[in-house]
């Protein structure tokens, strides 16, 4: 899909498909929709509205067929819900779902669309073109590039506006739309790609070639002398070596240090604690955490926030085999922690802590890891919000509305230090598992070992957003790229 933005009138541009939009319980529309209204003779007042029982209800849809016009083919008529309801997320979920219904069409090429939300509700045309370009990138991806027969599908989506003040707001929020609906779809195509073209050697690859300051790839050997013993543990059953991938994006005079950390995970087998067939159905995905900060880092230079940004992945398979690592095995961290294996399964905390040990020395202001650690927050929180936890308060609150504002719902979990208990061991400093309840704060408080209690340090549990099986919000079922938006608000905001 081609994207662009036109400082013209609806009226004047040609389409095979013209969307313009209603308030709930307007009879006689304005603005743009007004003045398609007259064009068409009042077919949307007098027919759509009066004889057809329109109401502009939030998310409900007609389509107006315009024979025999020079350049209108079709109009949809998309319902904002009430005005005083309106909201720019609501606009990206709307923006989701108009893709999904226009993609249902046939013979439509060439769509046009009115910026809806900068008119009659006065939001911000920049943030307007912005939030509508993300929600027709979320809603229109799909990862079909195995599939033989790929149905045709929309080919230009034109945002038109004929107020020349009003435009010149919108093409800055648009190119940022684009940017940051690029950054989910990569990080969703990652996700999406199967174990068996997604080994470690390949996410080093991706990161090597990206457009950055500095990429370190650290193999095997290095892994091991930098005595990052609980990471290499992990990775020691695969027939695929692990990497450490450390990538650098840093402006001149930057005013903070941030450290993102993704879990990396490309297969999670769940080693020789394997998992059953139908957990390991899905774990392809077990490196979301990875893909959504490569795919950061990826477009960062694009961005040119004025923070340095360090972007860190201890990528590797869980596998079972002769050389696994064992129940009962003890590792020791790079902090020089001891941790009894108590799971294989438990693999992501593994290796994540020497990750965490890693991002310590770099001496950052905020560390902020993103997982998808445990089913535990599956159960807790369903495929509608991620979990987040952390030793700052105010970085999780931080965090917390970055991600509100854009679509991305995170929701807090404890740190009572109790939750700790199930985790003492008899035999070294900690076990990586234990108990069965309060899953997500025990493998956070894990976590915590390994980060200095002065650094602002946050993290999220992303197991049950990552992927989904039903459509939630604008993320219509599959790979949501979760996080994408809450990191880039982070590194951006600041
Ligand atoms: N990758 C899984 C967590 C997961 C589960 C992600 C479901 C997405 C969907 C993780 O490595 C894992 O296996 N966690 C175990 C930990 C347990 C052994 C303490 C879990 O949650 O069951
Ligand atoms: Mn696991
Ligand atoms: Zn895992």
């Amino acid at each position: 899909m081609n994207f662009k933005i036109k400082q013209i009138s609806v009226t004047e541009i040609k389409s095979d498909l013209l969307i313009v939009n209603l308030f709930e319980g307007t009879t006689l529309p304005g603005g743009a929709t007004g003045a398609v209204d007259k064009e068409l003779s009042n077919a949307i007042s007098d027919f759509v509205i009066k004889k057809e029982h329109f109401t502009g209800e939030f998310g409900k849809m007609y389509v107006l067929p315009v024979p025999n016009h020079k350049i209108l083919t079709k109009v949809l008529i998309v319902g904002l819900g009430k005005r005083d309801e309106f909201t720019l997320n609501r606009l990206r979920v709307l923006a989701s779902k108009v893709i999904q219904k226009v993609k249902t069409m046939e013979n439509v090429k060439n769509v046009v669309s009115m910026l809806h939300g900068a008119g009659c509700a006065g939001f911000d045309p920049a943030a307007c073109a912005k939030t509508i370009v993300e929600g027709i990138m979320i809603g229109g991806f799909s990862f079909d590039k195995y599939k033989s027969d790929v149905k045709p599908t929309v080919e230009n989506f034109t945002i038109a506006e004929f107020d020349k003040k009003n435009y010149d707001k919108a093409v800055i929020g648009f190119e940022k739309g684009l940017l940051i609906g690029d950054t989910i779809n990569y990080a969703r195509e990652l996700i999406n790609e199967p174990a068996q073209n997604i080994t470690p050697a390949y996410l080093a690859d991706i990161a090597e070639n990206l457009d950055l300051d500095e990429v370190k790839i650290y193999e095997r050997i290095d892994i091991e002398n930098m005595q990052m013993g609980a990471f290499a543990a992990v990775a020691q059953g695969s027939a695929h070596s692990p990497r450490f991938i450390h990538m650098e994006y840093m402006p001149k005079k930057a005013k903070k240090k941030i450290v993102i950390i993704g879990k990396g995970i490309t297969f999670d087998a769940g080693g020789l604690n394997l998992k059953p067939a139908s957990s390991m159905l899905t774990m392809k995905d077990d490196m979301s955490g990875a893909a959504a900060v490569l795919s950061i880092m990826r477009n960062i230079k694009k961005f040119k926030p004025n923070v340095e940004v360090h972007a860190l992945i201890a990528a590797c398979e869980n596998m079972p085999s002769g050389s696994s690592y064992k129940q009962g095995d003890i590792v020791t961290a790079m902090n020089g922690k001891t941790i009894e294996i108590d799971n294989t399964d438990a693999e992501g905390r593994l290796t994540l802590a020497d990750a965490l040990c890693y991002a310590q020395q770099l001496n950052p202001d905020v560390i902020i890891d993103i997982a998808t650690l445990t089913g535990a927050c599956m159960v807790a929180l369903g495929s509608v919000a991620s979990g987040i936890l952390g030793n700052n308060d105010e970085l999780v609150k931080k965090l917390i509305k970055c991600g509100n504002d854009g679509g991305e719902r995170l929701w807090e979990m404890p740190m009572y230090p109790e939750y700790f208990d199930t985790l003492k061991s008899d035999v070294a400093d900690m076990k990586n598992s234990g108990g069965r309840g309060g899953g997500t704060t025990v493998a956070a408080l894990f976590l915590q070992n390994f980060v200095d209690s002065e650094t602002p340090w946050a993290h999220i549990d992303i197991a049950g957003t990552s992927v989904i099986d039903n459509a939630v919000l604008e993320n219509p079922k599959g790979a949501t790229g979760v996080g994408v938006r809450t990191i880039l608000n982070y590194i951006l905001g600041d």
